[in-house]
């Protein structure tokens, strides 16, 4: 949307959890929003969702509000989850370190922007 980046959906198969591959996929997320020039990054996450949230707030996404019943199937709320300007001299150095750090960790990984 316009300036901001929606995130819609997160996901890894259950074999591969714990194991960088979410983090992998919102730092591929977050420098597409940021090369296409967007200002933040939105998502949506159920409060019961620990794991998920975890990861949001790692990188920087605090909470900015609810929408009730969001959720179809239990209509569960969901929390909004937004971070600061992506483009900020702040946001994009720990971003970075959050990188680096990931593929310390993890190993090196090509993420593809096409
Ligand atoms: C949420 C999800 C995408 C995370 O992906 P993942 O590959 O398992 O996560 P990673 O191994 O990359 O871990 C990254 C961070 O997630 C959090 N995390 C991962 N596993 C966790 C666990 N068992 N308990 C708490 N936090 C956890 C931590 O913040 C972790 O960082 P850390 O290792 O520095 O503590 C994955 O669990 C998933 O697909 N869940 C089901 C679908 C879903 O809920 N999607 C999100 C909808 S909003």
């Amino acid at each position: 949307m316009t300036d901001e980046a929606h995130i819609v959906t997160v996901g890894v198969a259950n074999d591969y959890r714990g194991k960088g591959v979410g983090e992998l996929l919102l730092i591929a997320a977050l420098n597409h929003a940021i090369c296409r020039g967007s200002s933040l990054a939105t998502l949506e996450v159920r409060p019961s969702n620990i794991v998920a949230r975890s990861l949001y707030l790692k990188y920087g996404f605090t909470d900015r509000g609810m929408r009730k019943n969001y959720y179809s199937d239990n209509r569960e709320d969901a929390i909004i989850m937004t971070t600061d300007h992506i483009q900020s001299r702040e946001f994009l150095s720990q971003l970075n370190e959050l990188r680096k750090n990931h593929e310390l960790r993890w190993g090196s990984a090509e993420i593809n922007l096409e």
